[in-house]
């Protein structure tokens, strides 16, 4: 802990203002990070760090949903919007996928987002990539009163299990300032997200996916739970997308990333090839919206010079306002 103090006075000296390290209950929080076994943690025999974090590498493919969250986060219309001085804390930062975007959609903002993750291995490979991380609970942060402009809890909501889930809202509310606005994002029960992660995720990857998803009822209540004031619960277009310049490529691509991410090991033995082939019939199974913001199902098109592979999906996300 006096190492990690260290490390942020001397690399992040105003996020070092904002840690509360000794707060009443530390240790006990300490504690359980230490026991915690997540499967983000690494590519162990119940992990899918690495891959997850090598899926990451092209920073942008998620960014059209991403950009949605910042906003809807800063209350304006668009990322160039956002004020310079604005202080954002992702709660389940990963390895600072979020910080990157935001750092690319978004340059005016001088300070880059926090990330904060229950990982050491994620918390670390962000902080090698320059960026202000944290070690901490969702449900314990080591942040001080009302020293953010907003907090994001998004892609991954679902691993804080239900009974955790009001106190991760009530400590977003609490570091939040005034004005302030907790992004709350997940994926619907039921929805193709959910099922893919039920049917696919479950059945293919080492850790399996045993997780309960949300319904706007439960986000409702977390968000008055969390003593905000509703600002609403809406369905967010949420793609995956890759570009290039060959069709095949953009395909392969994206095949690749959907493998990493969601750690299919149960896939692979096959051809390289066969295993894409596998994954994207999978996805165009899954991924299907009639009446969606984008492509009914998963598709390879051209735009001008570029072509495009995309996998459709749909995230639901509540906004509160302290
Ligand atoms: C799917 S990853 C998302 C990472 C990053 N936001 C991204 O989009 O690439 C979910 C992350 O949440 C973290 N996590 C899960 N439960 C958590 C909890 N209760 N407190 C803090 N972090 C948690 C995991 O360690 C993991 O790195």
């Amino acid at each position: 802990m006096m190492e990690y103090a260290d490390l942020a006075r001397n690399r992040f000296p105003w996020l070092a203002e904002t840690l509360w390290l000794d707060r009443p209950g530390a240790e006990a929080a300490w504690r359980l990070l230490a026991d915690a076994v997540n499967e983000f943690e690494d590519d162990t025999d119940l992990g899918r760090g690495a891959s997850y974090r090598r899926a990451q590498r092209n920073a942008m493919v998620r960014a059209r949903g991403i950009r949605s969250l910042f906003t809807l986060a800063a209350g304006v219309a668009t990322p160039a919007r956002i004020p310079r001085d604005w202080r954002l804390l992702d709660v389940l930062g990963g390895d600072g996928l979020l910080a990157r975007v935001l750092r690319t959609v978004a340059p005016q903002v001088v300070s880059p987002a926090v990330t904060s993750d229950m990982a050491g291995h994620m918390v670390l490979e962000a902080l090698r990539g320059g960026l202000p991380a944290i070690r901490q609970l969702a449900q314990f942060l080591f942040v001080r009163d009302e020293t953010m402009d907003a907090v994001i809890i998004a892609y991954g909501t679902h691993h804080i299990g239900p009974e955790e889930r009001a106190a991760a809202c009530r400590e977003a509310a609490r570091v939040l300032r005034p004005g302030g606005r907790l992004v709350l994002h997940d994926f619907e029960e039921g929805a193709p997200v959910a099922r893919w992660f039920t049917e696919v995720v479950h059945r293919h990857s080492r850790s399996g996916h045993p997780y309960k998803h949300f319904s706007a009822a439960e986000m409702e209540r977390l968000i008055a739970a969390a003593d905000l004031r509703p600002v609403g619960v809406r369905p967010v277009y949420d793609p995956l997308v890759v570009e290039g310049d060959d069709p095949r490529e953009v395909r392969a691509a994206l095949a690749d990333y959907l493998l990493d991410m969601y750690g299919l090991v149960g896939l692979n033995g096959r051809a390289r090839a066969e295993t894409r082939d596998a994954v994207w019939a999978l996805a165009r199974r899954y991924f299907t919206y009639p009446d969606g913001a984008g492509p009914d199902r998963p598709v390879v098109y051209r735009r001008r010079s570029t072509w495009l592979a995309e996998v459709p999906r749909v995230a639901l996300v509540a906004v509160g306002e302290k």
